[in-house]
């Protein structure tokens, strides 16, 4: 079971600090954590859960290994600082940052090629779920990925991001088993997951673990999250 915390553009370095050290106090045996915190954080994050099983992922990586591109880091770059993986294709940058299907791919597979492990995110907006598009979608923004043993996928329904509109257990396990058709790799749930919420979601046949957002961010729930899944 993996529980990855997306940091977004939350915590800078010393927020960062703050929370490595009381997450190092945690007992989280018998489940795999990642933080995924800023790119400016993720030097300090290393810095602080170095020799714990702990690992930090950033939240986007770029395709090629240096050059012309204003704003991105490479995986090399990240690999450098120690760096363990990088999310890809967060709705968040697909709905505001113009990644697309190709895109996501280049980062994914570049990535992988350096030796990074990657959560590379898909899911629908509720207009697709309402059109009865889920599918579709899913198949069409899972097809620009290969199987890896360092990739893992994280369905995150864009209309539970944020929203406190968890998908139903039902929902994200047919979702998940429908994914599982189509590649062969573990498969995180990702939107509104919170303490209450997790064991339920984490349960289902399908579902490898969480990728949570706002619930990542204060020290107890996410750690509570963690626990629920050394329970499943
Ligand atoms: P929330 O848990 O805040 O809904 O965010 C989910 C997410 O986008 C994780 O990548």
């Amino acid at each position: 079971m993996l529980i990855a915390g997306n940091w977004k553009m939350y915590k800078g370095p010393a927020e960062t600090a703050e929370f490595c050290l009381g997450l190092r106090e945690q007992e989280l045996e018998g489940v795999d954590v990642v933080v995924c915190p800023a790119f400016v954080s993720l030097a300090v994050a290393v810095q602080l859960l170095a020799g714990t099983e702990i690992a930090v992922a950033a939240q986007n990586v770029h395709w090629e290994q240096e050059g012309a591109y204003t704003g991105e880091v490479s995986a090399e770059m990240l690999q450098e600082l120690g760096v363990y993986g990088a999310i890809v294709g967060h709705s968040e940058r697909r709905q505001h940052f113009g990644e697309t299907d190709e895109t996501v791919a280049r980062r994914t597979e570049a990535a992988l090629e350096a030796g990074l492990f990657v959560i590379a995110c898909v899911g629908e907006t509720g207009e697709e779920r309402e059109r009865e598009e889920t599918e579709e979608v899913l198949r069409r923004q899972v097809s620009v990925l290969e199987g890896d043993d360092n990739l893992v996928l994280a369905y995150e329904p864009v209309w539970a991001i944020g929203t406190g509109k968890t998908a139903t257990p039902d929902m994200a396990q047919a979702a998940h088993a429908f994914i599982k058709t189509l590649i062969d790799v573990p498969v995180l749930y990702g939107g509104s997951v919170k303490p209450d919420s997790a064991s339920e979601l984490l349960s289902q046949p399908d579902v490898a673990g969480a990728l949570v957002g706002g619930a990542s961010l204060e020290l107890e729930s996410f750690s509570a999250i963690c626990r629920a899944a050394i329970r499943s």
